[in-house]
């Protein structure tokens, strides 16, 4: 059996990751095609415990009080979620012929480490290199969307702000989006304009996908 596709789709906080990747895989589902939705941080055990982080349920006690693990402590962990990720999910789907639909990979490491790291070349070089072994994807969706839009968009759900959900933090990452491609300039990286409904941006979606695989919209 051939391999499946690996996409990717990512985004700032807001930027409707998680619903598109989910429209995809239901459309893929819906056509008779295998698909595998999956997410990052994984539901392995690193990914619980940097989701765990990421939520403030753990926390490192200092002097000053509690603090999240710093930004290298943060691009490790994310790297060694990725390789079990590979291991254990990714990588036997695709061997299956299964197309695996990814909610953010290792372009995310590279963005929020280095957004959070100080934003230097040195930060953002170092974590690619962390992430050398990660297979590549076939197909990188990244949903640019407006700052103030996603936060308006995260302001509509439950919970408290996560660990990068910082207004300033999340525009210095769109900034870092919008060039991404010259960090991966080998990967098929397509930008997708998600200011606009959920409907227009999976037809904008849809309609790359159909370009991986060969097929007319
Ligand atoms: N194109 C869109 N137009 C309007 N609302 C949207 C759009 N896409 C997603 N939403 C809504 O915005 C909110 C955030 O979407 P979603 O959870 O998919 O974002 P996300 O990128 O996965 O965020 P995070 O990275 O923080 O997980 C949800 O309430 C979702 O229904
Ligand atoms: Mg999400």
């Amino acid at each position: 059996m051939s391999g499946g596709h690996f996409i990717v789709i990512e985004g700032i906080d807001g930027s409707g990751t998680t619903t598109q990747c989910s429209i995809l895989a239901d459309r893929f589902i819906d056509k008779g095609l295998s698909a595998h939705p999956t997410r990052e941080p994984s539901d392995g055990p690193i990914g619980v415990l940097i989701r765990q982080v990421l939520t403030g349920r753990v926390v490192v006690p200092s002097r000053e009080g509690v603090r999240p693990p710093g930004w290298a402590t943060m691009a490790t962990l994310f790297a060694s979620d990725r390789l079990d990720h590979l291991e254990a999910e990714i990588l036997p789907n695709l061997d299956n012929g299964i197309t695996v639909i990814c909610d953010r990979y290792d372009y995310s490491s590279v963005a929020y480490q280095t957004v959070s790291g100080g934003g230097g070349d040195e930060v953002s070089t170092w974590v690619r290199e962390l992430n050398r072994h990660a297979r590549r994807p076939d197909l990188t969706l990244v949903l640019d969307v407006d700052p103030e839009v996603a936060a308006s968009r995260r302001d509509t759900r439950s919970g408290s702000p996560e660990l990068y959900e910082v207004d300033e933090m999340q525009v210095e990452l769109a900034r870092f989006y919008a060039k991404i491609d010259e960090l991966f300039p080998s990967d098929t990286i397509r930008h997708i304009d998600a200011n606009c409904g959920v409907e227009g941006v999976t037809t904008a979606i849809w309609s790359e996908v159909m370009a991986l695989r060969g097929e007319s919209v």
